[in-house]
């Protein structure tokens, strides 16, 4: 749910974030200490380091030579309720073609109206857009006509830095009200992800809130080296397929020191996704963390190396899930799922390799995603359900190499928790409750 008094800066999140990073420090362990190892080069090395190097010496050349401060009312923004489109795109168009670092302001306690807008690049130098005050999406479904899949889009652009404190607003309540989730009668349409980043390279994202999007919160699509930190992310529990981060076809990001409040997935990680991380997560309400889903329509899909690193999930309908279509092919692989924290978690642990949102039922098939390599290590908590882990394989693909370690999943209401285990190739080490009967 929304908070009822909304903070009104970030200052709230950063204080829960500083005692979540400080409790959690003695959860500490080596996390890969075995077969992952690789996983861990490759997560760490050498893509962010080369990445962390690059930022160094992009800030220090900047604080030697000019940077360009373009602030959005020199350029018509009124914040007076109208739409203030055309002023955020010049700006962008200024900042884009200028030979020095630009700075794109939004200034705070304004609210700025959206209608939806592509920043495309690439531009000339390095863009840092500080949102300090508030974007609102438009309200006139009209201005959707050409595109409905998206508000926001960063297109091609190398460098950039989205940050400030500033809240990111979708206005959704609108289409929510629309979806065919909530209203049975209605199409099934899509809504627009409130923030799509496509085909960037060398970004981060920091600091901001965004919220009550019209579908999706925050899209990052085919990038390559992001950082996502300090986020706030957060939609009632019912709005529908409001996930938080979307990560498809993207290398090398790292998610860190979230919050993430909604009505679908916190995190959700699909096809072409490598290199994910996501470290220090709130999650709840919503639909936990997500691979997949994965295969749909017979399609092919490829995600590894994903770490999720300390997270709690409240009330969440899962916890760490990975989900895929039966007739998929392709792969998941290289997950560490580690040192969570699960509160009345409906289903805390899932693999389900039947799934199937949609009304028809979905017919049997011989292929799948192959789901191989995950640890579960250090995860602890109650289930809302009896079924605290639930392995639903593939027959024809049956899921290998699974390792369980240190699990100890309770039902809320103190009953004994269970473990279903379909054609699914498990190890375990350490305590491990409940266990497959
Ligand atoms: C659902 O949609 C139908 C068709 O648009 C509309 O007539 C009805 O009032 C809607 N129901 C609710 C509860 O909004
Ligand atoms: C657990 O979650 C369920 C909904 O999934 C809710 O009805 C119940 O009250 C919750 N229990 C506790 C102890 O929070």
């Amino acid at each position: 749910m929304i908070p009822q008094h909304p903070p009104k800066h970030l200052l709230i999140l950063f204080i829960v974030l500083t005692f979540f990073t400080c409790c959690f420090g003695s959860y500490q362990q080596n996390p890969f200490a075995n077969f992952h190892e690789n996983v861990h080069k490759m997560i760490s090395k050498p893509a962010f380091s080369s990445f962390s190097k690059q930022t160094r010496a992009s800030s220090s050349t900047t604080s030697s030579s000019k940077i360009v401060l373009i602030n959005v009312d020199d350029f018509g923004a009124k914040a007076n309720g109208r739409d203030d489109s055309e002023a955020f795109k010049k700006a962008w168009e200024k900042a884009c073609s200028s030979k020095q670092t630009a700075i794109i302001i939004v200034p705070k306690n304004k609210i700025y109206h959206l209608k939806p807008l592509t920043f495309s690049g690439p531009c000339r130098s390095d863009l840092s857009f500080k949102i300090y005050g508030t974007i609102k999406a438009s309200l006139k479904m009209r201005d959707y006509e050409d595109d409905r899949r998206h508000w926001i889009v960063f297109d091609n652009v190398q460098n950039l830095r989205v940050k400030g404190g500033g809240i990111i607003n979708g206005n959704g309540r609108m289409w929510w009200r629309n979806s065919c989730k909530i209203n049975k009668s209605k199409p099934c349409k899509h809504a627009p992800t409130a923030v799509t980043f496509i085909d960037c390279k060398n970004l981060i994202v920091s600091n901001l809130w965004f919220k009550n999007a019209q579908q999706m919160h925050l899209t990052f699509q085919n990038c390559i080296n992001v950082r996502a930190l300090n986020l706030m992310v957060t939609a009632p529990g019912n709005s529908p397929n409001t996930d938080g981060i979307h990560v498809t076809g993207t290398q090398n990001i790292r998610i860190r020191n979230s919050v993430i409040r909604t009505g679908d997935d916190c995190i959700s990680i699909v096809s072409g996704s490598k290199n994910v991380e996501a470290t220090d997560i709130i999650c709840g309400p919503g639909h936990g963390i997500s691979i997949g889903s994965l295969g749909a329509g017979n399609s092919g899909a490829e995600v590894s190396n994903v770490l999720v690193n300390r997270a709690t999930f409240s009330g969440t309908t899962n916890g760490v899930r990975i989900k895929t279509w039966q007739g998929g092919s392709g792969y998941a692989k290289n997950i560490i799922f580690q040192n969570l924290i699960m509160k009345n978690v409906s289903n805390p642990i899932i693999i389900d390799q039947n799934y199937c949102d949609q009304d028809d039922p979905c017919p049997e098939k011989k292929s799948a995603v192959q789901v191989s390599n995950v640890i579960y290590r250090s995860i602890k908590g109650t289930s809302a359900s009896e079924v605290a882990m639930k392995f639903d394989c593939s027959e024809s693909f049956p899921c290998q190499g699974i390792l369980l370690q240190d699990i100890i999943l309770g039902n809320v209401e103190d009953e004994p928790a269970k473990a279903s285990c379909l054609n699914v190739n498990l190890a375990h080490r350490g305590k491990v409750y409940p266990q497959c009967s």
